[in-house]
């Protein structure tokens, strides 16, 4: 069934509210932080849109552009113009996005944009890039254009930074995954909600070899046969089928980045996530940040759209956590990974240390849980947690948790 997405601009849906949030809180702090290397920032949104919906809502590009301007305006940097360079990509609606970005009058100069295929413009647009910090935003409707050896690419260029949020559509993926395997998934209540497969353009696939190089080159490796074949065999349904599915495309990404995150999305109650949007990037701080910011958009999922007061209400009774997959954890299961996360250094920053935890388990838990897990790990004596400063100016001993320019806290391992 083919969706037709004529009607996406014309109202915005929850599902882009949840995007659009998670990238506009996280532009914000990324850029203020980014801007300190002194080194350009550009930034590509490869599937803009039309800028503004018709509801009056805007789009990501205006979104972008509006947390550029607020964050030039206090950063203390001599060179503003040219500091952050806006590109946007757009395939069918360029004109649209070209009269709504003009609305936007800036201080610190005009956005890029570019009337064409990202698969087609994205290689010459960062070809000159090299000392860059790269941002590229990548929301398309379904997942043809997301071409794997495209960001096998990017690694080899030569920024000085770089980073990716991405839509994977990992469900329509399944899908059509299923369809080009003969895999019949009629009975599979998972597989049948169409209509909640919202903005998915499913490929034109058939049951050819073509279609297999293509979902081949999507994955960035054939792992995803496999699943099809133990959901043939009725190991697992497709809600679980989804969740392997993603595991492993994090594992393919984390071949070449050094952090991978994901926050699954549902957006009714009872149901099990459908989309995921993936950061990826090879700085700590970065994944810190991301991790810190879809920890936020998973609370407001459970309170705002779900309102599943009662699972809410349990987790908070229960000291337990969702794992954001449909799942609890509880805080034992927690302690035990942190401190089995911990075998694997002698010393560590805690920023680095939640950077490589939430890499390793995902956005499992709240970050109160690691740091209840970390202080019950130092009554126990496994652990030392050394705060600088280590006093208050009232002379008690420092509590925070935070790292910043001058606080700093470093976790040491007691020997056994
Ligand atoms: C999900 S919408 C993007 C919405 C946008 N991020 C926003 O928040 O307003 C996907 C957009 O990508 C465009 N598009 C589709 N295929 C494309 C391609 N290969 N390259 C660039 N843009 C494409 C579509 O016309 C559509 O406007």
């Amino acid at each position: 069934m083919s969706k037709n997405n004529s009607d996406f601009f014309k109202e915005k849906n929850d599902w882009s509210v949840i995007k659009d949030k998670l990238l506009g809180c996280y532009l914000s702090p990324y850029f203020q932080k980014v801007l300190m290397t002194k080194k350009p920032i550009y930034y590509v949104d490869c599937f803009a849109g039309k800028g503004k919906f018709e509801d009056g809502n805007d789009g990501s590009p205006l979104i972008a552009l509006k947390v550029r301007e607020d964050c030039l305006k206090r950063a203390n940097i001599s060179f503003k113009n040219g500091a952050i360079q806006p590109c946007f990509i757009e395939s069918d609606h360029a004109v649209e996005l070209q009269q709504n970005v003009a609305t936007f009058i800036s201080n610190y100069g005009d956005a890029n944009i570019i009337s064409g295929k990202y698969e087609e413009t994205i290689l010459k647009c960062l070809s000159d890039k090299d000392n860059y910090n790269v941002f590229l935003y990548i929301d398309p409707y379904g997942i043809k254009a997301l071409n794997f050896e495209l960001f096998k690419k990017f690694k080899t260029l030569g920024f000085n930074s770089f980073e990716m949020l991405i839509n994977f559509n990992s469900f329509g993926f399944f899908r059509d995954a299923c369809r080009v395997m003969r895999v019949n998934y009629s009975n599979d209540a998972a597989l049948n909600s169409l209509e909640d497969l919202i903005e998915y353009d499913p490929m034109t696939v058939d049951t050819n070899a073509q279609s297999e190089v293509l979902l081949n080159s999507i994955a960035g490796g054939d792992y995803w046969k496999d699943i099809v074949k133990d959901y043939k065999a009725g190991k697992f349904d497709g809600y679980k089928a989804e969740q392997i599915l993603s595991e492993r495309y994090k594992q393919q990404l984390k071949k070449f980045f050094s952090y991978v995150l994901d926050l699954p999305i549902r957006l009714k109650e009872g149901q099990r996530p459908k989309y995921r949007m993936m950061h990826v990037c090879n700085h700590r701080d970065g994944c810190f940040l991301m991790a810190q910011n879809m920890q936020k958009r998973k609370e407001e999922l459970f309170l705002n759209i779900q309102q599943d007061g009662q699972f809410t209400i349990f987790d908070m009774l229960t000291g337990c956590s969702s794992t954001g997959e449909g799942d609890l954890i509880t805080i034992e299961e927690i302690a035990e990974k942190v401190s089995q996360h911990l075998k694997g250094y002698n010393e560590i920053g805690l920023t680095e240390y939640i950077a490589s935890f939430v890499n390793e388990y995902g956005l499992i838990c709240d970050f109160k849980m690691i740091y209840d897990s970390l202080t019950i790990l130092e009554q126990k004596k496994e652990l030392q947690i050394l705060r600088n400063p280590a006093h208050r100016k009232n002379g008690k001993k420092s509590a925070f948790w935070e790292e910043c320019k001058d606080k700093t806290i470093t976790l040491r391992r007691c020997k056994a």
